[in-house]
């Protein structure tokens, strides 16, 4: 079987560098991504590729060469699942917000709408691909609406989750550790529809990193990944807690941990905290599908990866409070980064968010600078958290351009995302320009402690 067209449904963070990925590496594959939101897509084939919606380094490029070739924008969902051979769904899967699983479980409300789009529109046999994280045994759900429509077409799903880490996405399509695809890889049909998709990954990845599996193990393998991932953060950060108490500095103690081979030196850098779409997300909804078994044991453990998590959070900034003297009513706190790591202009669970509310919540006054994005995604953002109105919102916080306009007056600085350029800036100016004592509270470990100490800064660094 040949794949000649594909339709992607949901232009965001997945579905847009996959899809842009895809149609660089198979030029004779027509592909369409469409979204209901008529802004982002709009802004996808905005003339000036600078102005594509999500950035990410090394996308504006692919997405220039491939765009209006073989790679196609789109608001007309019906028309690109008609053409379609394949449809990849990308939209997102929120904790549900209301409900039986409310604030734990995945909202597969959008999964069901485009299954049941998917149903109403074909008329010739379709490979339906989940690439959004989901629950496992939700590739049943989705062949049940589908079987169940009367109309004669014959639907084989696939579970092909993504790996790619924002910030370095195109990288990691480009060169992936590993691509899953699971099928129904005991009938010949699903056997077809799961060489189609490795077909067209073949186009670039070597085989051997091509793993085919039954679809409950692969939906599961993703949520175990990103469980893994997280764990290893909230490990990390746990002994940084303890790294403060004894002397103990935590990038040290992670470079000797890390050099063990069975452990491996990544993820293991101290933070302020996880954030971004998926890790909490994830790990919420594994703990939601170990209690509906009964699991009780299970999903307390990986209970435990969130819980230090926020607290890490909380114990940042409430270590700000109390270096201030205990009290930051009225005093101005600059944040630098706001994005919930480097490269990306996604806020998603960023840190900083949590950590403004905090310090917002004890009459702090912030001013916000990150290099990616915008004011009116930071008020959003704190608007959402439904803390205070969103009046007071944007009396107590104030989004500027530069770090050194941030930085000016205030009485602390907090660095919350690790922006390379936050590492080149000039902190001598920076001390200048602020109240004294000047303090300087780390949440990346990126800053050399001993160069600022110099400059006169009162220094702060997780885990040290
Ligand atoms: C997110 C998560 O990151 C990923 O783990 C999850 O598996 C899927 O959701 P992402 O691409 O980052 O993926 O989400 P987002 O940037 O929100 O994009 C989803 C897009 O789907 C949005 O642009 C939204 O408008 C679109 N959408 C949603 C539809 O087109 N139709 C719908 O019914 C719902
Ligand atoms: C993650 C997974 O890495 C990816 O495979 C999956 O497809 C989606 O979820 P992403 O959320 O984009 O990707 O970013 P990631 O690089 O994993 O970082 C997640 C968070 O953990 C960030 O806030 C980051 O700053 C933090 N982190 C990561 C640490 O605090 N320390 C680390 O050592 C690594």
């Amino acid at each position: 079987m040949k794949i000649k067209n594909i339709c992607c449904i949901g232009a965001g963070y997945v579905g847009g560098p996959t899809m842009a990925v895809i149609a660089q590496k198979c030029p004779e594959i027509d592909i369409t991504v469409v979204d209901i939101n008529e802004k982002r897509i709009a802004a996808w084939n905005d003339e000036n590729v600078d102005n594509i919606p999500i950035y990410e380094p090394g996308l504006s490029e692919i997405v220039e060469e491939a765009r209006d070739r073989n790679l196609f924008f789109s608001t007309d969902i019906d028309a690109a699942i008609d053409k379609a051979d394949m449809i990849f769904i990308s939209v997102n899967t929120p904790t549900k917000t209301y409900g039986i699983g409310k604030g734990m479980a995945a909202d597969l409300k959008y999964i069901e709408l485009c299954a049941r789009q998917i149903a109403r529109v074909a008329k010739d046999d379709k490979i339906v691909v989940e690439k959004s994280t989901l629950p496992v045994r939700t590739a049943q759900a989705l062949k049940d609406i589908l079987d169940n429509t009367g109309n004669g077409v014959n639907y084989q799903i696939l579970s092909n989750p993504e790996f790619l880490a924002e910030g370095t996405a195109v990288d990691d399509l480009m060169d992936p550790d590993r691509v899953l695809i699971g099928g129904d890889i005991d009938t010949s049909e699903g056997e077809e529809a799961v060489q189609a998709l490795v077909d067209i990954y073949a186009h670039w990845v070597p085989e051997d990193r091509i793993l085919t599996t039954n679809v409950w193990s692969s939906e599961l393998s993703k949520l175990t990944a990103n469980a893994f991932l997280a764990q290893r953060v909230s490990s990390i950060n746990a002994m940084s807690e303890l790294c403060e108490k004894t002397g103990a500095d935590v990038n040290e103690v992670s470079i000797a941990v890390g050099m063990d081979s069975r452990i491996g030196s990544k993820f293991l850098k101290s933070s302020v905290g996880f954030g971004g779409s998926c890790f909490q997300k994830d790990i919420l909804n594994l703990v939601y599908i170990a209690k509906s078994f009964g699991l009780n044991e299970v999903a307390d453990y990986w209970e435990q990866v969130i819980i230090m998590n926020d607290h890490q959070k909380k114990r940042f900034a409430s270590n700000i409070v109390k270096t201030l003297y205990n009290t930051v009513s009225g005093k101005k706190i600059a944040f630098l980064g706001w994005a919930f790591k480097k490269d990306t202009n996604d806020t998603r669970e960023s840190a900083a968010i949590y950590v403004a509310d905090y310090l917002l919540n004890e009459q702090a006054e912030i001013v916000i600078y990150d290099p990616k994005v915008r004011a009116e995604q930071i008020y959003a953002d704190l608007d959402y958290l439904n803390t205070r109105t969103e009046e007071e919102n944007r009396k107590q916080v104030k989004v500027v351009n530069s770090a050194y306009e941030a930085c000016e007056e205030a009485h602390a600085v907090a660095l919350l995302t690790e922006w390379d350029e936050f590492k080149e800036l000039d902190w001598k100016k920076i001390y200048e320009s602020m109240l004294k004592p000047a303090f300087l509270f780390d949440g990346r470990r990126l800053l050399e402690r001993k160069t600022k100490e110099k400059i006169g800064f009162e220094f702060y660094a997780i885990g040290s």
